[in-house]
């Protein structure tokens, strides 16, 4: 038996949210991404994709991992190269918060900051840095989530078989927000071959390109506008992302995240992120529209990473409102 701290990635519990207003005899139930070691859903991704790095050659033994990153993928990719003696360099932002620099830096990555006002393409925007310090540093190995297809493969082999067994087969919608767009496309794949009836459902906050790209196949630039919430929602089309696996779009603001994954915390001493509090709010939305269905989603990382910014504020307000359904 594996007893490493990788072996710990993934099968995760999946709980029912009580306490919750669903429609009719709808239930809910919510897949707990933030236990997984490195505090997120992205440890899925970034052990499979390196592990198959190394099966091909791509990673030498004591090797270099680059990636653009301001978050959960950061902080999967310090954890794994902690773990396994890789150099990791990860660029970011400066809007990034001194917090989360430092946690990647605890465990031993290179945080190269950019400037957050740089555009797509100039030398200077964190996604260009990155490239360029992977084309300039033969033997590096880019995990270049956004694109490569084995992010999506990896929930397709083990997030989605998990939701299938841990609901008995017994679900009619998986709800997720997406960034890339491989944790909806891989679970979504999965368990529609296991049952074409099951619908998918993407969340997109206002401010993010996919709601209007999926109902017009048309980006509209002019809807790109900054948004809260973290981790969610694109500016460009994630090569993860395929529409053809995607029943149904509901737009979101950051109020609906907010607000729902502060009434997670009271009701359900749930704490967790903004996007897990999109999901929540999404499938309570839909759960008025689903007499009877019972619902999984996910929830992709914890509470504690954005106290200030989501349950401060709570503090101060005296009710959380609830979403209206349907
Ligand atoms: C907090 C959070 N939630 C959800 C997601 C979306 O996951 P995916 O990239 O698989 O679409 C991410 C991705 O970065 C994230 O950081």
């Amino acid at each position: 038996m594996e007893h490493s701290l990788l072996s710990a990635i993934g099968n995760t519990p999946l709980v029912r949210l009580d306490n919750l207003p669903l429609g009719d005899s709808a239930s809910l139930w919510a897949k707990l991404e933030f236990l997984n070691p490195g505090g997120s859903v992205k440890d899925r991704i970034v052990r499979y994709i390196v592990a198959d790095a190394q099966r091909r050659g791509l990673l030498q033994p004591g090797g270099t991992i680059v990636e653009n990153t301001s978050g959960n993928t950061g902080a999967a990719i310090a954890m794994v190269a902690a773990q396994q003696g890789y150099r990791a360099i990860l660029t970011m932002p400066d809007k990034v918060s001194a917090e989360k620099q430092a946690v990647l830096r605890a465990m031993g990555a290179e945080v190269v900051v950019c400037p957050t006002k740089a555009r797509p393409g100039d030398p200077d925007h964190y996604v260009q840095r990155a490239r360029d310090i992977h084309a300039g540093l033969h033997g590096s190995f880019m995990i270049n989530q956004y694109d490569n297809p084995l992010n999506a493969e990896a929930h397709y082999l083990t997030t989605g078989p998990e939701i299938w067994e841990q609901t008995g087969g017994h679900i009619d919608l998986f709800v997720a927000s997406g960034s890339t767009g491989g944790t909806i496309c891989g679970v979504g794949r999965y368990l529609k071959e296991k049952d074409p009836s099951i619908k998918i459902v993407l969340l997109d906050p206002v401010g993010s390109i996919y709601y209007t790209y999926f109902y017009t196949d048309a980006v509209d630039e002019s809807e790109i506008a900054p948004y809260a919430v973290e981790g969610v929602g694109e500016d460009h089309l994630a090569g993860c992302m395929d529409f053809s696996l995607i029943d149904e779009v509901v737009r979101f603001t950051d109020e609906d995240a907010f607000g729902a994954a502060r009434l997670l915390a009271r009701s359900q001493g749930l704490m967790c992120g903004g996007s897990s509090g999109a999901n929540v709010w999404g499938a309570m939305v839909l759960s008025g529209r689903h007499p009877g269905a019972s619902i999984v989603t996910v929830l992709p990382d914890m509470g504690i990473k954005y106290l200030s910014k989501i349950y401060c504020q709570a503090a101060r307000a005296p009710r959380v409102a609830e979403p209206a359904l349907g």
